[in-house]
């Protein structure tokens, strides 16, 4: 039975190597690709019993081998294309051609070049069925193709196999090009989609592009967040429309172990994640999943401050002197790429004395004073820290900034810096109003780390009459602390330790001296002159 309805197109390809041929015979007939009468899918003819008829014939063929029997079709694709691409695909060529005399709709199933009458197919199909096996002309969405993968271009991506390694399944055209056909074989359907070899563990994607795929649940395989084809994203092939989307698809709540990141970037007050698949690079308004976490090189862990997450992997950031790296080693490198030189914040979120969005200058080493992010700190007299805090210790930006529902302040949601109830993502409430009642909870960002009523707490009075301003006078901490620090090129030593740098829009010069300063006067001891909530101070001190 068998034999006899392949005995016409054995004959037909006739000319073609005996072995391949026997191959050809054996596999395609269980397969979607054999559209005779007795195919084995929907997508069949009415009559005709011949198997290798709708793509080879030994008459009239077109000059192509392998005695093609089908016309191309019109040179119309819009071709694959990205920022990071260094391939340049151009139009289909060589056996993507004849795959796509198929599947890119345009042209009869049954219309060979033998016959003058295209053969009839069952239910009235005339092009491939619109679905995922139909491409359409639009290829932009489509695994690259039609292009040397050599090693001119190996030199550029070394991230990709040199083609003289690659595994034998794989083969590329004559011209040395990437067509369909290095990853199908249109005769052999042993493992699924008539692939060359196994995808299991994603080893024909490995077996090119030299991306280890994570140890992460979720991430080990490609295929989580990449589709080959009709990919909705386009640019990068991703399974979701955006990066966000396709991290969401798991990230969303949905699918435990994957942490719901989605409930804080919707938050009000959030990084903008949504950013466009294929941006200029740093973007000027987002920060995308991919900006913290290089997709492919994220691991399990935890980091020690300064050092870089393992969750970030290898991402790009920007170093203490102001210098673009494509590795940060450390968290704060990688917000420096957005929040230092290159800056995506337009104003200070206190106005204050001494104004300055720069991040990196405001932590720098040779700063002023600062919260110890890049090094430790300047004060080797900070009693009011709690431990496991010391003087010695260093602190993430991601302590102060991140979720509201963070494990770090004792929440049960993920930590991140991707959204929170509390301005400007801090992970705990921070009032910067004038005349709020003091509260543990107010200032709850502080007593996280700074005792509140224990011996040495801030409103113990042991370094500075806090009680006389924060609880009598309901002055915020931001009136006069800026979280961050004071740059080496604005402040003064005298004039901006201890974090100093106060809020104009409460503290205000002295009307006689025209002054409005801090003086240290060493440990423990200090004067201002300025005026605050009506009471003029003119050298005041305090002591311990
Ligand atoms: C759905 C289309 C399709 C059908 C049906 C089909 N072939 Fe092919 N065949 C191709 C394509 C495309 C190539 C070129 C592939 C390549 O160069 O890798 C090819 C190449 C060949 C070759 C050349 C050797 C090789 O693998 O490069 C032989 C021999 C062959 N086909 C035999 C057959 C026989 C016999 C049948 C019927 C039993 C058949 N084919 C049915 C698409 C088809
Ligand atoms: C003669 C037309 C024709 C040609 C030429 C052709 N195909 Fe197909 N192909 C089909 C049809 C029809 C189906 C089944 C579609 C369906 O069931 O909706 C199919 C299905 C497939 C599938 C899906 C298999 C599955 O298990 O679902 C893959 C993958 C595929 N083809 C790849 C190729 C590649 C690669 C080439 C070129 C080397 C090629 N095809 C050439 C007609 C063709
Ligand atoms: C880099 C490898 C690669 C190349 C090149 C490639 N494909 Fe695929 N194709 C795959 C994989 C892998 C699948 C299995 C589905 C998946 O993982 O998305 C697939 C699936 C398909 C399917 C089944 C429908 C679907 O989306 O699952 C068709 C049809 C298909 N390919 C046709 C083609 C055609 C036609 C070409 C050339 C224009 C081509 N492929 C080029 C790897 C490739
Ligand atoms: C036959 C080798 C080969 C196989 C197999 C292969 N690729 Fe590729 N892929 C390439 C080459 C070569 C490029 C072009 C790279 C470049 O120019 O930067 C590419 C490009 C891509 C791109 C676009 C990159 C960009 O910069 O826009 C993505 C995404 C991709 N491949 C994913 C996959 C996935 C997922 C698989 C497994 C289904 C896979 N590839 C299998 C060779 C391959
Ligand atoms: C956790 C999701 C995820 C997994 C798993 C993943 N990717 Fe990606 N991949 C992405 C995202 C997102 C981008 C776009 C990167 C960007 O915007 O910077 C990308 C970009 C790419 C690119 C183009 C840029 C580049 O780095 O060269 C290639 C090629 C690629 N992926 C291949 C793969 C392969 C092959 C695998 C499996 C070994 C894989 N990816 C696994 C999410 C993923
Ligand atoms: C297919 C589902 C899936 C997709 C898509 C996905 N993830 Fe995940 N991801 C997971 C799962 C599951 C875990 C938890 C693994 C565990 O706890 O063992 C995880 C863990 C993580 C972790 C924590 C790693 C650690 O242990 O510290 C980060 C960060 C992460 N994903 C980021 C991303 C980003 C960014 C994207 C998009 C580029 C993404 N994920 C896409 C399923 C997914
Ligand atoms: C790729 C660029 C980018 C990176 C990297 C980045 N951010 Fe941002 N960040 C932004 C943008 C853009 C905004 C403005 C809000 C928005 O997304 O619309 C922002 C806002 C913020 C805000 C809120 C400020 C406000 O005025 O609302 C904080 C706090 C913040 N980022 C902290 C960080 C920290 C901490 C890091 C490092 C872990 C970091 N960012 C890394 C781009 C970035
Ligand atoms: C000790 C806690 C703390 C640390 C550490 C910290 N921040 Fe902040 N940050 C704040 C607070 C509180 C505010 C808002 C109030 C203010 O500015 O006085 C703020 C404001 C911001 C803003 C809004 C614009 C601005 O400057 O007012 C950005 C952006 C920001 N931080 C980024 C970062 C980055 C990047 C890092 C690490 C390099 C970092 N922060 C480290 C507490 C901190
Ligand atoms: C994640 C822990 C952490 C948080 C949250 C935190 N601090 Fe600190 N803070 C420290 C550490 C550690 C030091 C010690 C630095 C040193 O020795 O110079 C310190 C030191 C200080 C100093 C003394 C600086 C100097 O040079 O004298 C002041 C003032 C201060 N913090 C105020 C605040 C305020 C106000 C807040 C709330 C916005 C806050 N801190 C939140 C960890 C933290
Ligand atoms: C501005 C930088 C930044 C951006 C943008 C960002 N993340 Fe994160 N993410 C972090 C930081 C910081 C952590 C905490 C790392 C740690 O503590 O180990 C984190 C942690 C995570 C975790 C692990 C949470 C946990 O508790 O284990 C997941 C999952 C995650 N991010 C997914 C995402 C997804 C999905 C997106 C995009 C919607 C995204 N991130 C965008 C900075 C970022
Ligand atoms: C009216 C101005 C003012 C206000 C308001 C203020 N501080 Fe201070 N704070 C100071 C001065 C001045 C010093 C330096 C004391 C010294 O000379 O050592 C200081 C020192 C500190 C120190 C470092 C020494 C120690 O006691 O550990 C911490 C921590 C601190 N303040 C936290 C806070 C917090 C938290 C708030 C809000 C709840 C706050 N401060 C409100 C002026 C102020």
């Amino acid at each position: 039975m068998t034999t006899a309805r392949i005995a016409v197109p054995i004959a037909a390809v006739g000319a073609l190597a005996a072995a391949a041929l026997l191959m050809a015979q054996q596999s395609v007939i269980d397969t979607p690709h054999n559209l005779s009468a007795s195919g084995p899918s929907a997508v069949r003819a009415t009559g005709e019993e011949k198997v290798c008829i709708f793509c080879h014939t030994p008459h009239s063929a077109r000059p192509i081998s392998p005695l093609w029997n089908r016309d191309n079709p019109a040179n119309a694709y819009t071709v694959y294309t990205s920022n990071a691409l260094d391939a340049i695909p151009g139009q289909p060529t060589g056996t993507s051609k004849m795959c796509l005399s198929c599947h890119d709709g345009t042209i009869a199933l049954g219309s060979v070049v033998s016959q003058d009458q295209s053969i009839q197919m069952a239910g009235g199909i005339t092009t491939i069925p619109p679905g995922s096996s139909n491409l359409g002309t639009d290829l932009s969405d489509d695994h690259p193709i039609s292009f040397p993968y050599d090693a001119s271009l190996v030199a550029t991506d070394l991230k990709l196999t040199d083609p003289a390694a690659l595994t034998s399944e794989i083969r590329l055209d004559q011209n040395q090009e990437l067509q369909c056909t290095a990853c199908h074989d249109a005769h052999d359907n042993s493992f699924g989609e008539f692939l060359v070899m196994s995808n299991e563990g994603s080893a024909l994607c490995v077996a090119c592009h030299q991306i280890s795929t994570t140890t992460v649940m979720g991430h080990e395989t490609c295929a989580g967040c990449h589709q080959t084809h009709t990919a909705p994203s386009g640019p990068y092939l991703l399974a979701g429309d955006r990066v966000r989307s396709t991290c969401l698809r798991c990230h969303d709540g949905s699918a435990p172990p994957a942490k719901d990141i989605a409930t804080d970037i919707q938050k009000f007050n959030a990084h903008d994640t949504d950013s466009p698949v294929d941006p200029p690079n740093p973007v000027p308004d987002h920060a995308t999943c991919a900006d913290c976490h290089d997709p492919h090189t994220m691991e399990h862990g935890s980091g020690t401050a300064p050092n870089i997450h393992p969750s970030f992997g290898k991402v790009p950031g920007v170093n203490l002197s102001g210098t673009a790296i494509i590795e940060a080693a450390f968290e704060y490198e990688v917000c420096y790429r957005c929040h230092a030189d290159t800056n995506v914040a337009d104003a200070s979120w206190v106005s204050r004395q001494l104004t300055q969005i720069n991040t990196r200058l405001e932590f720098d080493p040779t700063a002023v004073s600062f919260h110890p992010v890049a090094t430790t700190g300047r004060n080797p007299d900070v009693p009011s820290l709690r431990p496991p805090w010391t003087e010695a210790s260093i602190v993430y930006c991601s302590d102060c900034h991140g979720s509201d529902n963070s494990t770090k302040i004792g929440g049960n949601g993920p930590d991140g810096v991707h959204g929170s109830f509390f301005e400007p993502i801090l992970v705990a409430r921070y009032e910067t109003t004038d005349f709020t009642p003091e509260s543990r909870s107010a200032y709850a960002l502080c007593y996280r780390c700074h005792e509140r009523e224990g011996t040495d707490g801030v409103l113990r009075d042991r370094t500075f009459e806090h009680s006389k301003h924060v609880e009598d006078a309901d002055t915020p901490c931001s009136v006069c602390h800026d979280p961050h620090g004071i740059a080496s090129a604005q402040g003064r030593a005298m004039n901006n330790s201890h974090l100093i740098n106060f809020d104009t829009t409460v503290v205000s010069a002295d009307p006689v001296t025209g002054l409005l300063e801090f003086q240290d006067l060493g440990e423990r001891a200090g004067t201002c002159t300025l005026m605050c909530h009506g009471e003029r101070h003119d050298n005041t001190s305090y002591a311990r």
